[in-house]
């Protein structure tokens, strides 16, 4: 039940219930990767069942199709949706221009098509990933299997004329076996402390033989809702230049919260 959750995932809840009010029948919405966005997902599928909306969502990973279709909502593919109304995702950091990191969860690559084939992204976070500076958080980055040692020591000598405090990087793990995107592919984390040129970085790093997708998200995020683990809510949107303040009641659901057991 709510009343079980840290204030941590209650920010995240109070973010997610807010952006789902940006969904309106009849829309395409592409659907995040992590926990926030698994909140999100659920409050969709809320509506869906007991308000009746109606949308076709386009998830990000494997993860948050087979979710999306527990909750009950419509799943297609992007080739199918072909462009989106909406996407609501997560975030591991974002800045005041609204530049993200993401890929915490190793859904970046698809998190950014999905983003980018979009009229619209609102990323959903709570008020702990708001820096000044992008980079505290180890900047994942998809690389193919093939050469993956050689295309790291590529980045890390790379990272050396760039504006960073750190060049380190490690290969993601799950368990003893490297981490595998839906894609097939590694993560590479870069251990960056402080990123001075978001997108000059991301350029550089993508001109690079063996990456696939870095997780610096740029001039493509329009909102965030911000959750606080006392239930208040910030909208700030970045092109209309507002911010808009409010407090959400937890209402317990026990379609919404069973899902918590999982
Ligand atoms: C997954 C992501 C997530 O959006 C990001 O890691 C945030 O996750 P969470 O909402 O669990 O904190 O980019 O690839």
């Amino acid at each position: 039940m709510s009343g079980d959750l840290s204030p941590i995932d209650k920010a995240k809840f109070v973010a997610a219930k807010r952006a789902a009010q940006f969904v309106e029948d009849g829309m395409r919405v592409g659907l995040g990767t992590g926990s926030t966005a698994a909140w999100l997902v659920r409050c969709l599928g809320e509506m869906v069942r007991d308000d009746g909306l109606k949308i076709r969502g386009v998830p990000t990973s494997s993860r948050t199709a087979q979710l999306a279709r527990e909750v009950g909502i419509e799943v297609i593919s992007l080739d199918e949706a072909k462009w989106l109304d909406l996407t609501i995702d997560g975030a591991d950091e974002f800045d005041g221009e609204l530049n993200l990191t993401k890929g915490g969860g190793g859904a970046l690559l698809q998190e950014k098509i999905v983003a980018t084939a979009s009229d619209q992204m609102i990323v959903i976070a709570d008020i702990g990933k708001e820096v000044e500076h992008l980079g505290a958080f180890p900047l994942p980055i998809e690389v193919i299997p093939f050469g993956w040692q050689t295309t790291q020591a590529l980045v890390e000598e790379t990272l050396i004329s760039m504006d960073v405090l750190g060049r380190s990087s490690t290969l993601r793990m799950n368990g003893d076996r490297p981490f595998m995107t839906d894609e097939g592919n590694h993560i590479l984390d870069l251990h960056l402390n402080r990123i001075g040129n978001p997108r000059q970085l991301a350029l550089v790093i993508n001109q690079m033989p063996g990456v696939v997708e870095n997780g610096l998200f740029i001039d493509i995020c329009d909102t965030v809702v911000i959750g606080y683990g006392d239930g208040r809510v910030e909208v700030r949107d970045i092109n209309q230049g507002t911010v808009a303040t409010e407090r959400l009641d937890f209402v317990e659901s026990d379609n919404l919260f069973s899902y918590l057991s999982d």
